[in-house]
């Protein structure tokens, strides 16, 4: 999508529009169902130019046609989350048996992805794959998003640990919402915390930093956290003032070098992956 639209999107956001006073007295397109295709590494059977669907396997959702509808962004799919998705994809090991908190988690692209990889992961089936929490601000988009993953035609809706909660960056910033937060996740005892588009809106970065921080400095028995988030640079001054707030909360910033092979039907763009760790 042309970038300057995105942003435009962004500006309207948090603005109450009045629909029957404005121009927008159409409604959005209905939700589609759409399937995105997906191979293993080496797991290509034919080695001429012709795609074998063979190779492929299958992730469905239901997802939303536009960019922002019902003030939120994380009714569909996000490039970035197409990127994270396919390194993991490639480094399963960095996720096969650990636990993930994912951040922002829209409709489910990338938690479903997770979700599938550690079941084909998983050496026997006595030994269930470990938790995957998967997150969001936004009610709507955390209950399209247990949809998809419960869909019987993706793997994820065989994975017993995948849970679903609500988790707003911004309760971390006020005092009067903070404790209340803070207990929500004590329970969460992650691995590895994973979000793709998720620096995008200038007035979230520091509420998201402080919950990176939260658990990256959280002391825990299995060693320290990292945290592997991907973003679609659209605004060189967003993508510093996320490096800015995360060397102001002392994290490290390690840039992940990684090229999309494209093999699961994606147009290359110029996505950034960054680890961060404490
Ligand atoms: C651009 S979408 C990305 C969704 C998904 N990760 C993807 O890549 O397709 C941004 C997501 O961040 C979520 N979000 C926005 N503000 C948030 C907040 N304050 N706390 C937690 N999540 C938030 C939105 O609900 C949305 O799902």
């Amino acid at each position: 999508m042309n970038d300057r639209i995105y942003n435009r999107y962004l500006e309207v956001l948090n603005q109450q529009l009045d629909v029957a006073d404005s121009s927008l007295s159409c409604p959005p397109p209905t939700d589609s169902f759409i399937t995105h295709y997906w191979r293993l590494k080496n797991s290509a059977s034919s080695k001429n130019s012709l795609v074998n669907l063979d190779d492929y396997r299958t992730l469905t959702l239901r997802e939303s046609r536009t960019t922002i509808q019902d003030g939120t962004t994380g009714l569909r799919t996000w490039l970035a989350s197409l990127v994270l998705s396919e390194y993991l994809i490639d480094t399963p090991d960095l996720i096969a048996n650990k636990r993930i908190l994912e951040l922002g988690s829209g409709i489910g692209f990338l938690g479903i992805i997770c979700a599938s990889l550690q079941r084909l992961h998983q050496t026997t089936e006595s030994a269930p794959p470990p938790h995957l929490w998967l997150t969001d601000a936004n009610e709507d988009v955390l209950t399209k998003c247990r949809g998809n993953v419960q869909l019987p035609c993706n793997l994820s809706s065989t994975h017993p640990n995948v849970h679903h909660r609500l988790l707003d960056w911004t309760a971390f910033e006020h005092s009067a919402s903070r404790s209340t937060a803070l207990a929500d996740m004590d329970a969460l005892d992650e691995d590895i915390i994973l979000g793709a588009d998720i620096v995008f809106d200038p007035a979230l970065i520091e509420p998201f930093v402080t919950v990176l921080a939260l658990r990256l400095f959280k002391l825990r028995q299995n060693g320290p956290r990292v945290a592997l988030i991907a973003l679609t640079v659209r605004n060189p001054d967003t993508f510093q003032a996320f490096l800015d707030a995360v060397e102001r909360a002392a994290l490290t910033v390690e840039h992940v070098d990684y090229q999309s092979s494209g093999r699961m039907f994606l147009e290359r763009r110029k996505v950034k992956r960054t680890r961060l760790h404490r």
